[in-house]
Order: C-alpha cells, then sequence, then structure tokens
C-alpha cells in the first residue's frame, strides 16, 4: 500500500507470534432427535432477477432492497416487490437514472451496472448505491415512507470537479468494493476499500482504500480525497481482494484476502484485517494484522491413533460483526456485549483452488485491537532496522495473529 510521497512499503515488522488459541470442538452432549428430512417446510421467498449482489434491511420503513445487476429491488414485509430502479445498463434507455450523471455515455455499447456498494443512510433516509459503471460513482435515492418508488435520486459526480487524472467522485471498482458508512456527528464519511489492477487506477482512477464524504450540496465528494493504494509495480500482480467492512465505536475495519508476499506470484493466500480509527479521514493511522484461523482440539482423546494435524484455514469466505451471546462468551471468557469478528475460513492451495474443509472462527475484538497496539510497540522498539521500517511507512507493520476460536464446522453442523 502506498501513501502519497512515501516509497518505502513493506515493512520488516513480520514476528509471528501466537497470543492465545482456544477451540471449541465438542457438540452438545444431549443426543438430539434423529432428523426427518421427509417435512416439507413452505418458506415465503422472493425471487430477485439475477444473482443477489448486495442487501440492506430498512427496519423503520419495514422494506430489504435487493440489488443484482442493472437493478434494485424493494422488497415488502410479505416479501412482495414494492418497486424497482434500473441502474443500468448504462446508454439504455431503460436506465432514467443513467442520465443524471453528466458522463459521456456510448450508446452503441451498452455498459452494464453490476451493483458495487448499498447502503442506507438511516437519518435522511437516503440509499446510495455505486456500480461497476459510470467509474465507480455514487447515486443516492430519496426514500418514500409511503412505500412508493424513490421520490427523488441524484448522481454524485460534478463534472468540473473530476477528470481521467484526477477522480475524487469515482468510488467503486468493478473488481470488488466494500464501504462502511460511519456517521461523526452530522457528517457521514465513507470507509472505501477497493480491489484494483492497473486501469482502475489510471483513468478516473480508484484508491485501494480511502475516505470520502459527501458534500453538503448532494452533488458529489469532498475533492481533498486521502487513501492508500497498492503500488504501482504491483499493481499487475498483487490483488487484494476486500471480503467485508464494518465498525465499532473507534475502529473502521476492513477483511480481505491476499498472497503472503507481495512480490511472489506462488506464495501462499492469507486473511488480514485493516483497521483506521473513525475519526481520521487522512488515512495516516492505517494498521494491518494477519488473521488466522486453525484448529486446536481442546481436549484430545486418548485413544485417537491419528496424529493431529494443525490446519490452518487460511482464507475467509464470508464474515459477520456482531455480539458474543451467553454460552459463546462464558467458552470464551469474554462478555456477552464483547464485540466478536465472525469468519468462515476455508483452506486453498497456492493456486487459490479451496478444499472441501471450512472452519468457523470468531475474533474478540478487544484481542485484535490488543493485538495491534502490542505489535506496533514491539515493530517501534525492537531494533534500529525495525524502527527504520516504522518511521518510513508506520502503517506497513504487519502483525500476525493467531487468536481464535475455532470449530470444525461439520462436526457439530450440516
Ligand atoms: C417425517 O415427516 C413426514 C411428513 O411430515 C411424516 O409423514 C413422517 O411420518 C415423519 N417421519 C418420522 C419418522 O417422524
Ligand atoms: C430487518 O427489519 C425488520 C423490520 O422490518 C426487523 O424486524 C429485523 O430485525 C431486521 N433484521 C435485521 C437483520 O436487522
Ligand atoms: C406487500 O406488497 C403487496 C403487493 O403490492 C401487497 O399486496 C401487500 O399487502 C404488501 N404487504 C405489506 C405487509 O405491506
Ligand atoms: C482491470 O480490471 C478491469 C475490470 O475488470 C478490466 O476490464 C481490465 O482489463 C483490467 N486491467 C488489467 C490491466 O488487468
Ligand atoms: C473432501 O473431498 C474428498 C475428495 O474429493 C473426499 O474424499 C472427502 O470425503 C471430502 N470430505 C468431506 C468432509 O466432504
Amino acid at each position: 500500500l502506498k501513501r502519497p510521497g512515501v516509497l518505502e512499503l513493506w515493512g520488516t515488522c513480520i514476528r509471528l507470534q501466537t497470543l492465545l488459541a482456544f477451540a471449541l470442538a465438542n457438540c452438545p452432549s444431549q443426543t438430539p432427535s434423529p432428523l426427518n428430512f421427509s417435512v416439507v417446510y413452505t418458506m415465503p421467498f422472493f425471487q430477485a432477477q439475477g444473482p443477489i449482489q448486495n442487501i440492506v434491511n430498512n427496519s423503520i420503513y419495514q422494506e430489504v432492497y435487493v440489488a443484482s445487476r442493472n437493478v434494485i429491488e424493494a422488497v415488502n414485509r410479505s416479501l412482495e416487490k414494492a418497486w424497482e430502479l434500473r441502474t443500468g445498463p448504462v446508454g439504455s434507455p431503460k436506465c432514467r437514472i443513467c442520465n443524471l450523471c453528466d458522463i459521456d455515455k456510448d450508446y452503441n455499447f451498452l455498459e452494464d451496472t453490476d451493483n458495487q456498494v448499498l447502503l442506507l443512510d438511516t437519518p435522511f433516509m437516503y440509499l446510495y448505491s455505486c456500480g461497476s459503471s459510470q467509474y465507480g460513482v455514487c447515486y443516492f435515492h430519496e426514500l418514500n415512507s409511503n412505500g412508493g418508488l424513490p421520490s427523488r435520486s441524484k448522481c454524485l459526480f460534478r463534472k468540473s470537479a473530476n477528470s481521467a487524472a484526477y477522480c475524487p467522485d469515482c468510488v467503486a471498482s468493478p473488481l470488488g468494493t466494500k464501504v462502511s458508512m460511519v456517521e461523526e456527528g452530522q457528517a457521514v464519511y465513507f470507509f472505501v476499500a477497493a480491489s484494483i489492477n492497473d486501469s482502475v487506477t489510471q483513468r478516473y482512477g480508484r484508491k485501494s482504500i480511502s475516505v470520502r464524504r459527501p458534500l453538503a450540496t448532494e452533488d458529489g465528494f469532498y475533492s481533498d480525497v486521502r487513501g492508500l493504494t497498492v503500488l504501482p509495480t504491483l499493481r499487475r500482480t498483487y490483488h487484494i481482494d476486500y471480503v467485508y467492512s464494518f465498525f465499532t465505536q473507534e475502529f473502521v475495519y476492513f477483511l480481505s484476502v491476499q498472497r503472503e508476499s507481495p512480490d511472489q506470484e506462488s506464495s501462499p493466500f492469507q486473511t488480514r484485517l485493516g483497521r483506521l480509527p473513525r475519526s481520521e479521514w487522512e488515512v495516516k493511522r492505517y494498521r494491518e494484522l494477519i488473521l488466522e484461523c486453525r484448529f486446536e482440539p481442546k481436549r484430545r482423546r486418548r485413544n485417537v491413533r491419528e496424529p493431529y494435524k494443525d490446519i490452518v484455514y487460511n482464507v475467509v469466505q464470508a464474515a459477520y460483526f456482531g455480539k458474543a451471546g451467553r454460552e459463546l462468551a462464558e467458552e470464551l471468557g469474554a462478555e456477552e456485549e464483547d464485540d466478536i469478528l465472525y469468519g468462515v475460513f476455508a483452506v486453498t492451495d497456492d493456486n487459490g483452488v479451496t478444499e472441501n474443509d471450512s472452519a468457523l472462527c470468531a475474533f474478540p475484538m478487544d484481542s485484535v485491537n490488543k493485538a495491534i497496539v502490542d505489535g506496533v510497540d514491539d515493530c517501534c522498539q525492537s531494533g534500529p532496522d525495525l524502527q527504520k521500517g516504522c518511521l518510513f511507512s508506520q502503517f506497513s507493520c504487519i502483525f500476525p495473529i493467531a487468536y481464535m476460536l475455532s470449530l470444525l464446522w461439520h462436526q457439530c453442523y450440516q
């Protein structure tokens, strides 16, 4: 990752440290009644027009917004469609809102819009959507309390403030984007993580990690965009896949999958958690650590003949940020209301092919934050070389963390 004007990149601060490892391998002791696979359940359902790309729940209007290619559909409490808004293809008469952006269109080439970002600003009842088309610009749609079509949509792009060389209103990448929308006082900030390659950073360029603030004039974002972007020499080969983003009272986090060494095309894949302070739009105090999910049986049965295998579930597939709950809190020695990051991890080989084994890991956020603080302390105190690395690029210290609770998925669940 690169900050403007900073050349030194990957710090030498890679230290392996195991903090704690818990494992939960015991299935509930009561024998459950045998499952009856002949029971037919009829569930209400909604069939989206294509593979679902994002979903947002509006608990106040009691609607769910479902985004797929070229359309956002609103579904009501009885799972029936309330309205739909076409978001693409750009250049087609079907997409009325596409014309709200003052961006040149090629009417001979219809550009599909894959939904990358869908966010609800509840105080204003604005639904933000950013797509893969039109250089990743965003729109907002002012929702209607009577459940009808949004009363207006607006494109967040100012022609005068953007160009192919500098585009503060270009947010989403067609290669994948995750955004956390954070409210600070009256203001709202978009913490954006986008997968990029050479071409996505060049014309109407997007950054890997950036903070954007919508203008009060509702027609774009503040022009002073700070951020981090993968170094030009690595953009062709070093792909970072952002899987999830979430925030707490203090920080915004990004969960990503990437190769261990940026310059070795066949190094193993690993999962990382990036962190930015919520109040910091300058992206100066970016921290990153490696999350490791491994299976360690709590009590090894004496009669087990097979040698114990330490499996590292290296690649996160999906994640959820939530509370611990009573039972898990007891297992973890945490409090019921503690923040936990849950992730389902798979094992992949060096080509990225997933094996058919997976695990669920729970990371208490207090421990994650402590590991980052410890890592920063270690990194900046142990020796002149490390110090130099830290001084040149504070954000590039990487601290492996192996704090986890893991559970072999198929042992207790289907
Ligand atoms: C399983 O469910 C089906 C349908 O409800 C029922 O006919 C059958 O008797 C059940 N079988 C058992 C073993 O409970
Ligand atoms: C979604 O909204 C409904 C109300 O419409 C609420 O009952 C439900 O808990 C919400 N679900 C989530 C996951 O927030
Ligand atoms: C959902 O929408 C359908 C069709 O418009 C309507 O018949 C139904 O009453 C709505 N349900 C609710 C709970 O509003
Ligand atoms: C970068 O990604 C875009 C979008 O998927 C693709 O069209 C383009 O060919 C890619 N460029 C390079 C240099 O790989
Ligand atoms: C995983 O795949 C292998 C071979 O494809 C198979 O033998 C094994 O039973 C599978 N394991 C599970 C848990 O499905």
